[in-house]
């Protein structure tokens, strides 16, 4: 057992989030040929406006905080975070571009100014934010929403996501005990909000009231995917693919627990809830529309 907050763990986590690092660039992946129908329905998926913005702002508030930091291993394995975060941004921007997918052009980020608390902020987001992506990713593949090689291409940055919210974890839990604050917390108001906001979103998009904006963003987006998109197919599907992806990584190395523990939760309400049929056949009726 790795002691946490150690000098060991500190540099399991840091050497593990810098050696899984991928070379590519963005532009020169295997874009595909698009039909007209996987085309409309590429364009119309709701939130690319949102992730430009997103990801750009990451690139630069990951990168500023990593200047700042003085330890060596820590400011290289997060520098490399920020590099990931900008290539993210140049990856979507390309999309956007290349396949003339209308949005309004975001405004540029300004950096915040208490740049550590940004960056644990945007950590507790992210472990939120990719638990949904990686399951609303999978909504897309079972539902054959648009061709594989574009799966190909978007597989590699979930990876990308998930080894940024394991190294997160990590990283506040070593410097909270490193700083002898003891186990973390949530230290963030904001982040335990975004988290609040973010669950009552899922739960009016499936109730189906409220407007487009108030609702989650994940399960809008999943329910792009799939019209006929359970609760516990989107918790189930959500779950597995985490634990998919969460199973590449040492051991040793914490990971996020607390979204697949709701979601295991909320999993067991909505199965305790009448059922209008069997998800799995709602998958493979999604497969023939
Ligand atoms: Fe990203
Ligand atoms: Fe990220």
């Amino acid at each position: 057992m790795i002691k946490l907050g150690s000098q060991s763990h500190k540099e399991l986590f840091c050497h593990s989030f810098i050696n899984s690092y991928q070379e590519y660039t963005p532009e020169l992946l295997p874009w595909p040929n698009l039909d007209p129908i996987s085309l409309e329905r590429l364009r119309s998926i709701p939130f690319w406006q949102e992730a430009l913005y997103t990801e750009r702002k990451a690139g630069i508030m990951v990168s500023a905080f990593a200047r700042t930091i003085e330890d060596p291993l820590l400011r290289e394995a997060i520098t490399l975070q920020g590099k990931e975060e900008t290539r993210h941004g140049r990856l979507i921007a390309f999309l956007i571009k290349h396949y003339q997918i209308p949005i309004k052009e975001p405004e540029i980020a300004e950096l915040p100014s208490n740049i550590e608390l940004a960056f644990t902020d945007f950590g507790f987001e992210e472990c939120l934010d990719s638990f949904f992506a990686f399951g609303m990713f999978e909504i897309a593949r079972l539902a054959q929403y648009l061709p594989q090689p574009f799966f190909d291409i978007f597989d590699p940055i979930m990876n990308e996501e998930a080894r940024h919210i394991v190294f997160f974890v990590n990283w506040v839990t070593y410097l909270q005990i490193f700083r002898g604050r003891g186990l973390p917390i949530f230290r963030s108001v904001h982040a335990f909000s975004h988290y609040a906001r973010a669950l009552a979103g899922l739960v009016k998009t499936f109730a189906g009231v409220g407007d487009r904006e108030e609702q989650a963003f994940s399960a809008t987006g999943a329910k792009t995917f799939m019209d006929d998109l359970t609760p516990e197919l989107f918790f189930s599907v959500c779950i597995q693919e985490n634990t998919k992806r969460m199973s590449q990584f040492d051991p040793a190395l914490l990971q996020p627990r607390l979204l697949p523990r709701l979601s295991n939760l909320a999993l067991s309400v909505v199965k305790l809830l009448p059922q209008k049929s069997n998800p799995v056949n709602q998958v493979k009726g999604s497969l023939t529309h």
